[in-house]
């Protein structure tokens, strides 16, 4: 079973300003993959704070999701934060995000979401929105456990999933 950890990031949704319905609603979709949620937590758009969250959930959990601070604002730092923590990009994953999204919306081309492999464990951001976590999920969830077993080594072969 895949095991998954979900960050906010939101400055409001830190200080408890707004309710957190992103984080729900990635939980909801692991459960349709039988993912295992094991942590949700709520952080500031600090870059520093990210980047120490990030690094250690790393070789813990197999998928980290995070969302929120994608975008162009100037307190949005998480793909920011992402690149430092990644030792290998994954483009093709925020790729399919993004060209997916520009089905629904235009504002699919302003996130600048990031996903990569450090150790063991994949790390995609999503944006902040829960509209757009579904949307952007819908678009990865059925490669998600194939990606997890090549990164945890799995040596069978590729090419024999039907999706
Ligand atoms: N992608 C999809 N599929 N659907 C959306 O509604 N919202 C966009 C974009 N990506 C959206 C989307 C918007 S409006 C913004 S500003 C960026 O994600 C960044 O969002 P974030 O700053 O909340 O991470």
């Amino acid at each position: 079973m895949i095991t998954v950890a979900i960050l906010t990031l939101s400055d409001k949704g830190s200080k408890g300003e707004r309710v957190d319905a992103s984080g729900p609603a990635i939980e909801k979709m692991m459960k349709k993959m039988d993912a295992k949620v094991v942590s949700c937590d709520i952080l500031p758009d600090e870059k520093a704070l990210i980047k120490k969250k990030l690094l250690s959930l790393c070789n813990k959990v197999d998928l980290v999701l995070t969302t929120g601070g994608t975008g162009l604002s100037p307190r949005d730092v998480t793909p920011d934060a992402t690149m430092e923590v990644i030792e290998r990009e994954i483009p093709g994953i925020a790729e399919a995000m993004r060209s997916e999204g520009l089905k629904k919306t235009p504002f699919a081309m302003l996130s600048r979401a990031v996903a990569g492999v450090r150790g063991k464990t994949l790390i995609i951001n999503l944006p902040g929105s829960p509209k757009a976590v579904w949307e952007n999920l819908a678009a990865i969830l059925d490669v998600l456990p194939h990606a997890v077993e090549k990164i945890k080594g799995s040596q069978k072969d590729c090419g024999c999933s039907n999706i």
